[in-house]
């Protein structure tokens, strides 16, 4: 079942419960993050909450007795529990909280709402979960490894590739690709894995370095460096990544056929990997 929480109470997510002055609702003026069950158990949640905290202090929001770890880790544990879910979408927020709308922070706790749902992407075979990419241009502002609530350039580029017959937009800043609107990216070319390098225009996706450490296992060559549109179309094979959609195929890039329209052989490897290392760390 969905789950609602919002600081401190559990509730159905049909309530009414955000005051109109909450920052989140107002300004977007707060964080996230979004964390996968498997077997009932979070999938790196530590990563996660190492990011959410990073993030909070991007934003200057301070730590608060609501927004401590081992509070955070708790109501997590609680809600999954409560949800009786066995794969799902954990969605955590903080916000700067309460208060009469001013720009400036203002001093009040912050606020902590979180979302328990059953995933949406489970399928275990591959071919059922490829998609298509548009390149579209990264209209987003300069601190994108920030995970925060302000996602209206990512919203308007997934809704332009949806109208226009895609999956997801691969989006371009600079001439270079960045990232997808809520997914890392990755190509493959004579066997090497290649993906863009971290920095201030990409987030550093959980799944991201997931991947990187099991190319390495995997003995797949990997680089972390920048990539064009080109790159991209003339890729061997491409997927993106993210705790959501995991390892997703890219099969076409615009008009341009990837792969045979088919999920590659090193994409399909990693994908299997990726799954496994997923379920057996969650089995205990
Ligand atoms: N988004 N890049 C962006 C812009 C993202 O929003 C996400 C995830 C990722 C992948 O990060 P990770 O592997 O840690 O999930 C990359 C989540 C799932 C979302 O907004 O729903």
């Amino acid at each position: 079942m969905t789950i609602g929480y919002f600081n401190g109470e559990f509730i159905s997510t049909d309530d009414s419960v955000i005051p109109i002055d909450e920052r989140g609702h107002q300004f977007g003026d707060g964080v996230y993050e979004v964390i996968r069950t498997y077997n009932g158990i979070p999938f790196k949640l530590e990563e996660h909450l190492d990011r959410l905290e990073m993030s909070m202090k991007a934003i200057q929001l301070p730590q608060s007795a609501n927004t401590e770890r081992e509070h955070l880790r708790f109501i997590i544990y609680q809600g999954i529990e409560k949800s009786q879910l066995q794969n799902a979408d954990v969605y955590i927020q903080i916000t700067r909280g309460i208060a009469t709308r001013q720009h400036l922070f203002p001093n009040v706790p912050a606020s902590v709402s979180m979302t328990v749902r059953s995933s949406k992407f489970s399928a275990n075979n591959i071919h059922d979960r490829v998609m298509t990419a548009m390149l579209h241009e990264d209209e987003r502002w300069k601190n994108c490894y920030i995970k925060s609530l302000n996602l209206l350039p990512n919203i308007l580029a997934k809704q332009t590739a949806t109208d226009a017959g895609f999956g997801e937009a691969i989006l371009i800043r600079d001439h270079y690709i960045s990232e997808g609107t809520s997914s890392n990216v990755f190509i493959v070319k004579e066997e090497t894995l290649y993906t863009p390098p971290l920095s201030h225009h990409i987030l550093a996706g959980v799944t991201r370095k997931t991947i990187l450490d099991l190319a390495s296992s995997l003995s797949i060559p990997c680089e972390e460096t920048e990539i064009t549109p080109e790159d991209v179309k003339n890729a061997d094979e491409v997927f993106i990544t993210s705790t959501t959609l995991e390892v997703t195929p890219i099969i076409k890039v615009d008009d341009q056929m990837i792969s045979h329209g088919q999920p590659g052989k090193i994409t399909t490897k990693i994908f299997n990997s990726f799954l496994n290392e997923a379920k057996c760390t969650s089995t205990f």
